[in-house]
């Protein structure tokens, strides 16, 4: 009984190494900040051959260009589809997007990357050219009406920047995408990402990214936020990790088809500054809020990720002072 039992988990174990061993990624969007970290992570989970990165520009991440990369214009839904149509990749990660200051600044922009690019990528899934697909929300879903501290994954979602209003309406064309045409697409809502090896661009919660590099460098930090002002941030080891859990879970234990909120830690301007100058001694920063400031308010301070706990198994590995610790270690070790 017991070796019987033993050879169904030992055939088990083999057939889903074999399916596994079979699959292939393609990121598109991949030289971006959460890009260049996702392919390391992915080379490491599934070999180096796993992966493929695609954008419009070649990253020059020496271990990220170890996987092989092909140039897409992602808003040219007949480029999206020439490459999809080869039917070699089981599984697509779409990041391409405008972040949210940057979205203020050009909303119709925006608005036409964000969407345009995310519904390539569903056209050429319902056309059955792949078998999986993730694409990445955002606490910018969550407005001023939303209760601040643990966000609950259903409550009002009425964003005040483009970008927020883009990603509200990504996630209900994944339900769309999932109810009407069976597409299998999976998203988290991601807080702010912190990582060592690229510099984001674009977005409100990347102040916490350059305080970073300003410690490191024995200088000042100006921050565009308020003191006070406390976001929902994420280590960027735990962003991946989420991500490729969430893609390798079994379909029937995603229940929610909008997108999953998902937390790491929360911390404040001078939280961060408190705990940079655990490491980094004088290390000061000045506070000269802009439009920014006003993004972050209508954020909430910190999120409840019960759902994506029960449903698939999620679960933070980062405190704010580990995620502090792991990020000077990180851009230590690339100086
Ligand atoms: N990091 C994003 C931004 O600040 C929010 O998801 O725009």
């Amino acid at each position: 009984m017991c070796i019987q039992t033993d050879l169904i988990a030992h055939h088990k174990g083999l057939a889903s190494y074999l399916v596994a061993a079979m699959e292939k990624h393609i990121v598109i969007g991949a030289s971006g900040q959460l890009g260049i970290e996702l392919i390391i992570g992915m080379q490491a989970r599934y070999g180096v051959n796993a992966v493929v990165a695609c954008d419009i520009i070649k990253s020059n991440d020496k271990d990220v260009n170890k996987s092989e990369f092909i140039s897409l214009d992602a808003t040219d839904i007949n480029s999206v589809r020439k490459i999809l149509k080869t039917g070699e990749f089981t599984h697509v990660y779409h990041l391409v997007a405008m972040l949210s200051a940057k979205g203020e600044e050009n909303p119709i922009a925006g608005w036409d990357l964000n969407m345009k690019s995310l519904l390539n990528v569903l056209e050429c899934a319902k056309e059955g050219f792949v078998k999986r697909v993730f694409w990445p929300s955002s606490i910018a879903v969550f407005g001023p009406n939303a209760p601040k501290i643990k966000t609950s994954q259903d409550t009002f979602c009425d964003p005040t920047t483009v970008y927020g209003v883009s990603k509200v309406a990504g996630e209900l064309w994944a339900k769309y995408y999932f109810e009407h045409y069976g597409v299998d697409v999976r998203s988290v809502r991601y807080p702010g990402l912190i990582g060592h090896r690229s510099k984001p661009g674009g977005g409100t919660t990347d102040y916490a990214v350059e305080a970073f590099y300003c410690a490191l460098d024995s200088k000042p930090f100006v921050c565009y936020l308020d003191k006070d002002e406390a976001l929902p941030m994420m280590h960027m080891d735990d962003a991946v990790r989420a991500t490729l859990d969430i893609m390798e879970a079994p379909c029937e234990n995603i229940k929610t088809r909008t997108s999953y909120n998902l937390s790491g830690c929360s911390f404040s301007p001078s939280e961060l500054n408190y705990e940079l100058s655990k490491f980094v001694s004088n290390f000061i920063t000045e506070y000269n809020p802009d439009y920014r400031q006003k993004i972050a308010a209508s954020w909430p301070d910190s999120i409840d990720d019960s759902e994506a706990k029960n449903d698939w198994g999620w679960e933070s590995e980062f405190s704010t002072s580990k995620l502090v610790k792991h990020m000077l270690d990180g851009l230590k070790s690339i100086v």
